[in-house]
Order: structure tokens, then sequence, then C-alpha cells
């Protein structure tokens, strides 16, 4: 289906929990966010109506994401179920990859087709300080196992924070030259509780790319990836992967947006940025049918809104993790 600015919605993000086993210290503060009680989060089946109603207008991919998705029981029947709807061509998955080398065939028998893992050193160390608690070796295993099952493009998703990763960004973009991975790195955004660290920490995109122009020399440009949506992607000559940067401060792709995100707890948010929710749970709990679920997904996408204005400031109460990223 088309918004209102003829941008094509058909892509569904969907928080399938707000739950993590990581503590990323520009995600959550040490002791974790209080976390959703369960009966408010919505079941896999309700999850799975929402999906139904979607593709009947018109959304074709669906990515599953957290909190940290594969710590919700019984996430395959999930997966399951949404590959078998015939209209939904693409199923992928956001995970810090600590628990994905172990459920990889699993999940990929169950429909998933590609995944990104967040990343955001490859020094076990630094890796522990941003995660707080993640254990570099499992992600690592989780990672090749993903090329070992073909589960492309796998992406990583790399948060760039000064003082923490910024000296890693070449290390990164020589791990491209040699595996098929695509590295994106992300700008920091100001959301939550980390609000007032963020700002301080923040490496713009352009600056990103000028210090790996510095080290490697001319950048290829324009390639298209799977699913590349707000990334802009370069390659070093020769490289099995690429690397891309993911302005989501400094340059607005709202232009190109298309996709709508579900909250764990059952709210439709046309705006990533944008604090409009719309209550599907509601909906979903007071008898509303298959027809029903999908005029107020049509709604939500008519207020679809042409750009976001973060720069003004973060003013929500969600963090990251209840959303979805
Ligand atoms: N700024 C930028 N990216 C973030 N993510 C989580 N919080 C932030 C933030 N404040 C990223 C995660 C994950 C993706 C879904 O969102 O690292 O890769
Ligand atoms: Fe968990 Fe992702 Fe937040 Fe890290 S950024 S704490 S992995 S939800």
């Amino acid at each position: 289906m088309l918004d209102n600015f003829q941008r094509k919605i058909n892509y569904l993000r969907v928080s399938v929990t707000d739950r993590c086993n990581f503590r990323c210290v520009y995600c959550m503060p040490p002791e974790g966010v209080k976390f959703t009680p369960h009966q408010e989060i919505l079941s896999l089946e309700e999850i799975s109506r929402v999906v139904d109603a979607a593709s009947d207008i018109g959304i074709t991919k669906v990515r599953i994401t957290g909190g940290e998705p594969l710590v919700r029981k019984n996430i395959l029947d999930l997966f399951r179920y949404i590959s078998a709807n015939p209209c939904i061509d693409d199923i992928s998955l956001t995970t810090n990859g600590v628990l994905f080398a172990d459920m990889a065939e699993d999940l990929k028998k169950s429909g998933l087709n590609r995944v990104n893992f967040s990343l955001d050193s490859l020094n076990p160390e630094t890796f522990r300080e941003v995660t707080r608690v993640g254990n570099f070796p499992d992600v690592w295993r989780g990672i090749n196992k993903a090329l070992e099952l073909n589960l492309h493009p796998v992406k990583l998703n790399v948060v760039a924070v000064r003082g923490v990763n910024d000296q890693e960004f070449g290390d990164f973009a020589r791990l491209s030259r040699e595996l098929p991975l695509h590295i994106r790195f992300i700008e920091l955004m100001p959301i939550g509780e980390c609000n007032p660290w963020a700002v301080g920490n923040f490496i713009k995109a352009e600056e990103i790319l000028q210090r790996l122009q510095e080290e490697f020399g001319p950048l290829e440009t324009k390639i298209k990836i799977t699913g590349s949506g707000p990334a802009q992607y370069y390659r070093l000559p020769g490289a099995k992967g690429t690397i891309g940067v993911i302005t989501a401060m400094s340059n607005h792709f709202c232009h190109s947006c298309n996709r709508l995100r579900l909250t764990a707890n059952g709210q439709l948010r046309p705006c990533l940025y944008g604090k409009q929710e719309f209550d599907l749970k509601t909906a979903l709990r007071s008898g509303a049918g298959r027809q029903e679920l999908a005029d107020l997904i049509a709604k939500a996408i008519r207020y679809k809104p042409s750009q976001h204005h973060m720069e003004e400031g973060w003013t929500d109460r969600r963090v990251m993790s209840q959303i979805g990223g």
C-alpha cells in the first residue's frame, strides 16, 4: 500500500520482546530497564494475526527484532507461521548473536532468510565493555554459522561510539575484504536513558567515511544489497563484502522509508522517531478480525509522517529495546 507521500509500505519490523540478555551501554542502564509484564506482550499467536492482516495490504517483508528476539520462548513457531504465508517473501532477524549459533539450523528450517548481527567491536574486551555481559566468541561463532548456512546477505550493525570503537573502523573494513559480510556503521542515536551520554560520543557518518578513505583510498560506491533500506554501501577494492553507513542523525532517509514497526506490547508505530502509535493489542484482545486489523494497519500507514524530527531531541518514554530499532 502507498502512504500519503507515495512511499510503498511493504516492510514490517516486529519486536517480539523488550527483554535482552545484553546491557549495551547506549541502550540500557546496567540494571536493565523495567521489562513489560508478560501479559502485556503480544503472544506469538497475536503477532501472527497482525502479520497476516498486514500481508493483506501489501506487507511482503518481515523482520523479527527485540530486545533480543532469540530469548523469546518458542520463537521458531513464529518463523514457521510467517514463512507459510505466501505473501511474505522475506523473513529476516536482527540479533545480538549470542544464542544464534545453536539455533541457526532450526531458524533456517523454520523460514529465516537472512540475518543482521549487532556487533560493535571485534575486540573481546571492548565488546564486553559495550555489552557489559556479552561473550565475543559466542557471537563470532554465530556469524560464521550464518555464513556457512548461506543466510545472505549477512550484515553487521556497528554503532559508532567515540572513544569506544572508533579505532576499529579500519579493522571492520578489512573484515569485509576477507568475508562476504556487509558492515554498517550506525550513527549513535540519543535515545532514552543514554541521551546526554550519546550526544558527547556521537560520530557523524561523514567522519567515518572520511577516515576509511584516508586509510584505504577511494571506495567503490552505489552498491545495492538486498534490503539495503537506509544504508549507503561502499566497497574496498576486491572485497567480498561491503561497508556502509546509516546516517540516522545527519541525513534524512525518510523519503524512501518503507516500514512500519510493531512494538512488543502491540503498538504499531508508523515512524521510529514519532511518538504516535496505533493500539493493535486492544483491537486483538477485543475480538477484531483480520479485516478490522488490516483497516487499522492501513490507518497507521496513512498517518506515516513525511519525515522525522529527531534533531529536535528524543522526547519519548521508550528506549530502543522496546521499539525494536
Ligand atoms: N543508537 C544507534 N543504534 C542503536 N541500536 C540500539 N540502540 C541504539 C542507539 N541509541 C542498534 C543496535 C542494533 C539495532 C537494532 O539498533 O545496535 O544493531
Ligand atoms: Fe540488547 Fe540490542 Fe539493547 Fe544491546 S542494543 S542491550 S543487544 S537490545
